[in-house]
């Protein structure tokens, strides 16, 4: 089995060789900070996947950067490393043009960012789209992050969408915006056109610029807005498969790929229906650059421990407060009424629920996205074990800092199933069976009960270690039971948000 020494080594290799950095959860586990970290040891940082419904932050040396289409590689521009956004990424240009701004205002460089001519393009559509029907859902929401993200891969599916090439040709991009157009009216039509007002009033749309009395949607405004932003990023388009082939195939130069989002909320083995609408996975990463999954040499796969965390919708067997906890952050809570509601909120809180919240605060678990509260449960080894073949057995933990003062740690082992009898191809699970890998049904996993095993806390501070020999004989014993119990192998541990909090094992 593959070790951290391995890992240096791979890095440290003369010749090149791809390392692809996945999140095995529900995403948000501190990636960013982890190819940032890496990203100086490479010569490319590519990714394949999602779109600004993804958000990065990464903190050097206390100062935050937020990132949600850029890779998170960028900060290393000016050493050189190229970027790129691949072509399975969903770009909304509005976002992009901000945050290259922001990069711009910072005095940061981005001269080496490369944007896939095949990249798809979010369309103020796509993005109306996806907030009517979850505004219009009733009990069916999936809780999007309302980027547009299912409608714009809907499109390319449908083989309707548009490509970041389309904005280098704008008589095209006319043409196809309006037979695009034509093809969604009839979906927007079942909205109340008050709905549709409200929606398109929003800052998202230029403040109702996009709106038209007939049409719905006004060509005239979009191709100008869009027009506008790309200007931008327009010398940045070109043909970044053909680019990072050829680097793979020179094995000259290191690539990371980094991944968006995580294996739990893959379209095709995730949380179904619960899931975003890309593949967070190696082969989807992979995939989204112009690679084959087999060209990658190494994958890190980053899990927050020892608590998980799930925003939007969709069954959390080990959700603090269950049902309670689910129904509270629904309904949006900041910070700010978290601490007023439950000034008593704490990792050691008798009550689950808000011994929940107590970790959320303490943790800063609000989405980098949408400012959504994320919900907060116990790390859970039945989903990390369903996760492998999709991520990696080399795993780095992330967040660890958060449980300094939890007294008791709980990892959940197994589950007991407690629903009706439901049948899963020719196997019938029935109430009382045990469970030790997730069946990612969410029939499934909405009723099943977590069985835990209960660990004393390390119950000291950790964010100042950087070497394996001094972390705390507890945390190391929780480490070596995860190790054991999912057949994984635990490389790096991340002790806080700083780039340099790492520890290699
Ligand atoms: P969408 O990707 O906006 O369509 O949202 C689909 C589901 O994926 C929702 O439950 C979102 O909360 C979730 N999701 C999408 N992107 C992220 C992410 O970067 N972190 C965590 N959850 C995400």
């Amino acid at each position: 089995m593959l070790n951290s020494n391995s890992l240096l080594e791979f890095f440290n290799r003369k010749q090149g060789g791809t390392l692809a950095v996945v999140d095995g959860g529900w995403g948000d586990s501190g990636k960013g900070k982890l190819v940032d970290y890496f990203a100086g040891d490479v010569g490319m940082v590519a990714r394949g996947t999602g779109g600004a419904n993804a958000g990065h932050t990464i903190v050097i040396h206390g100062r935050a950067f937020v990132f949600h289409l850029v890779p998170a590689g960028i900060l290393r521009d000016q050493d050189g490393v190229v970027n790129i956004i691949g072509s399975g990424v969903a770009i909304d240009p509005a976002v992009l043009s901000q945050e290259l701004a922001e990069l711009e205002s910072e005095g940061k460089s981005y001269k080496n960012l490369r944007i896939s001519k095949n990249a798809k393009l979010v369309l103020p559509q796509h993005i109306l789209l996806d907030r009517l029907r979850e505004k219009n859902a009733g009990g069916n929401k999936i809780g999007t992050t309302g980027r547009g993200i299912g409608p714009v891969y809907e499109d390319h599916v449908a083989r309707l969408g548009l490509t970041m090439n389309d904005l280098l040709n704008p008589k095209i991009f006319r043409q196809k915006l309006v037979r695009n157009l034509a093809a969604k009216k009839a979906a927007l039509m079942q909205f109340s056109a008050r709905d549709i007002r409200a929606v398109l009033s929003s800052d998202a749309f230029r403040n109702g610029a996009y709106y038209h009395t007939d049409d719905i949607l006004n060509v005239d405004e979009i191709v100008k807005g869009y027009l506008f932003w790309s200007e931008r990023f327009r010398k940045s388009i070109s043909d970044t498969d053909t680019l990072i082939q050829e680097e793979q195939k020179k094995r000259k130069l290191r690539i990371l790929l980094e991944g968006a989002q995580g294996v739990l909320l893959s379209l095709d083995y995730g949380s179904y229906p619960y899931v975003t609408s890309s593949e967070p996975t190696i082969a989807g990463l992979a995939r989204g650059v112009g690679l084959k999954e087999g060209d990658v040499g190494y994958t890190v796969n980053v899990v927050k421990a020892f608590y998980m965390t799930r925003v939007g919708e969709g069954p959390f067997p080990t959700e603090f407060g269950g049902s309670r906890g689910r129904e509270w952050c629904k309904e949006l809570h900041t910070k700010e009424v978290e601490l007023k509601q439950y000034p008593d909120a704490d990792v050691n809180h008798q009550d689950e629920f808000i011994q929940g919240i107590g970790i959320r605060i303490r943790g800063g678990e609000y989405g980098a996205t949408t400012g959504r509260p994320r919900r907060t449960g116990w790390f859970d080894l039945p989903l990390l074990r369903f996760s492998l073949p999709h991520a990696s057995n080399n795993l780095v933990l992330t967040k660890l800092d958060v449980l300094d003062e939890c007294k008791t740690i709980m990892i959940a082992t197994g589950y007991i199933y407690r629903g009706p009898d439901y049948w899963i191809g020719q196997k019938k699970i029935c109430s009382g069976m045990k469970l030790d890998v997730a069946v990612m049904d969410s029939e499934v996993l909405s009723h099943c009960e977590p069985v835990y095993v209960e660990f004393p806390g390390w119950l000291e501070p950790i964010s100042h270690i950087r070497s394996a020999k001094n972390v705390p004989e507890n945390l190391m014993r929780i480490v070596r039971f995860v190790e054991k119990e999912a057949g994984v192998n635990v490389v790096m541990l991340s002790v806080g948000p700083d780039r340099e909090q790492l520890i290699s094992l």
